[in-house]
């Protein structure tokens, strides 16, 4: 035990006198630790996230060579043991050198593709805090997990970004949007080379010997796993301050080329969009705002990446375009602040992202929502594949499916129907306050929109999120039109 952890060990755990006392009645044999379990319970991803400690705070320091694209660094993990550990796993794939729990060398190995078995010289108390020191090297683009890496090598660097699986790649955690927890991150590059990631910047980039320069960038509000990124390359790093005061922190890829002045009248509308946004869904959750423009060849997806979303360049081909910074920066609602509690409610992240756009697309006069879900719903025969998915449990493999981002949004315009504007609009706020930096449920989003509007939704939610085949259309719905 360590002192910082003396008052907080339980009465019978081992290290507690009385759990050791030869006096008296003879004190029961303590149950032996146990190891933390290799996942966290998820129903979709069994072994992603681990049990028996929650982390407070990850400190990631790193050096990397966008050249050979090798990345080595330390990683410091805050946390604390929520059960008595015999032993414990953090989520990680490149090669770990050395491990240690409260300052003392720890055993290590690894166990199935992602999963780093760490067991400490001494029993770990249920509540004892806990410093974990992971020092590690690796290549992450040659790292690959079933053939496949989501860290992204560019022309002239790289980005760690993608979903549900991301920090395996660059730093050890327990990788599931369950744990939030801060996050530091401090990555050193030649000079010359920018590194972008989450947050805000508690200090200028500071030279280092070898004509080298260590970025560092701070996430100062709880978020997950899969939503801190790093962008290393050549940018254009443009600054502001949005309307509400926050700093809004812009980077463009300078290899965008003829797709650039796209992608800057698109993210370089961010905080406006974000300041509409927040009179609808409630106040922003974060402490900064921004996006990053990843470079030509990389990306095909945007990811909402906390406090500054991340954009492939596929998004500029066609021009400007403005619903793609609305879906990801509504997600900083619906997703980081409100997360998910287990993968398969994801459709709480993607169906309420894509209704924003159609929210977004009433504001702009470019066709109402009612008129998206006509069009969306005439778009899918009944025997189209696309109504096979239901949205509430779309299944592992589903879990980005058409259906969930469509129907999804589809579902949440019925909702408005049935409960009518006046609720609707006071059961989006009510949402993201109940949960702000924490996570939610289909169930518990269900039960607060029954108990704001007063009606029995039992039926709605069944057929648009859990029942495949195509909805039939209800009276009130056709009404509406
Ligand atoms: N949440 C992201 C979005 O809506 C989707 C990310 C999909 N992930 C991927 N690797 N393609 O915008
Ligand atoms: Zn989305």
């Amino acid at each position: 035990l360590t002192v910082s952890t003396a008052g907080a060990v339980a009465a019978g755990a081992p290290g507690h006198a009385a759990a050791r006392s030869g006096w008296g009645r003879p004190a029961a044999a303590p149950a032996a630790p146990t190891p933390g379990s290799p996942g966290i319970g998820d129903s979709y991803f069994p072994d992603y996230g681990n049990g028996g400690y929650d982390v407070d705070h990850y400190d990631v320091r790193l050096r990397y060579e966008p050249a050979t694209d090798q990345l080595s660094g330390t990683t410091t993990i805050l946390a604390r043991a929520t059960q008595d550990l015999s032993r414990f796993n953090l989520d990680f794939v490149l090669g770990v050198q050395s491990v240690k729990v409260d300052n003392y060398p720890a055993t290590f190995a690894r166990e199935g593709a992602h999963e780093l078995v760490i067991t400490a010289p001494r029993p770990i108390v249920s509540g004892q805090s806990l410093t974990i020191v992971v020092q590690y090297a690796g290549v992450p683009s040659q790292t690959r997990v079933d053939g496949w890496t989501g860290w992204t090598k560019t022309a002239d660097g790289a980005l760690a970004v993608n979903e549900p699986e991301s920090a395996w790649w660059w730093y050890p955690s327990n990788d599931h949007p369950s744990d939030k927890a801060t996050w530091d991150v401090s990555v050193s590059v030649p000079t010359g080379v920018e590194v972008v990631s989450n947050g805000v910047q508690p200090r200028p980039p500071l030279a280092e010997p070898g004509n080298r320069t260590r970025w560092g960038w701070r996430s100062a509000t709880p978020g997950a796993t899969y939503l801190a990124f790093l962008a290393i390359g050549q940018y254009d790093i443009v600054t502001d301050t949005a309307p509400n005061g926050q700093p809004v922190v812009n980077a463009y890829s300078t290899t965008l080329g003829a797709l650039g002045p796209a992608a800057r009248a698109s993210i370089g509308r961010t905080a406006e969009i974000v300041d509409w946004e927040s009179g609808i869904f409630g106040p922003y959750p974060f402490e900064a705002q921004g996006g990053v423009a990843a470079p030509a060849n990389s990306i095909s997806f945007a990811l909402e990446t906390q406090t500054r979303s991340v954009y492939g360049p596929g998004f500029w081909r066609r021009g400007s375009n403005t619903y793609v910074v609305v879906h990801e920066n509504a997600h900083q609602w619906f997703g980081d602040s409100v997360s998910v509690a287990d993968w398969s409610q994801i459709w709480l992240n993607e169906g309420f992202a894509s209704y924003a756009e159609w929210l977004w697309s009433e504001e702009q006069g470019e066709g109402t929502a009612q008129e998206w879900f006509d069009f969306t719903y005439a778009s899918y025969p009944a025997d189209a594949e696309f109504w096979q998915v239901p949205p509430g449990n779309p299944g592992a493999n589903n879990v980005f499916d058409g259906a969930v981002y469509d129907r999804g949004a589809m579902a949440l315009h019925q909702l408005r129907l049935a409960v009518g504007d006046a609720a609707f609009f006071r059961i989006l706020p009510a949402w993201t306050a109940a949960h702000r930096h924490g996570n939610g449920t289909i169930e518990q989003f269900q039960a607060l929109a029954e108990q704001l509007s007063g009606k029995d939704l039992d039926a709605l939610f069944t057929t648009w999120l859990f029942t495949k085949g195509r909805p039939e259309l209800t009276q009130a719905a056709s009404a509406a039109r």
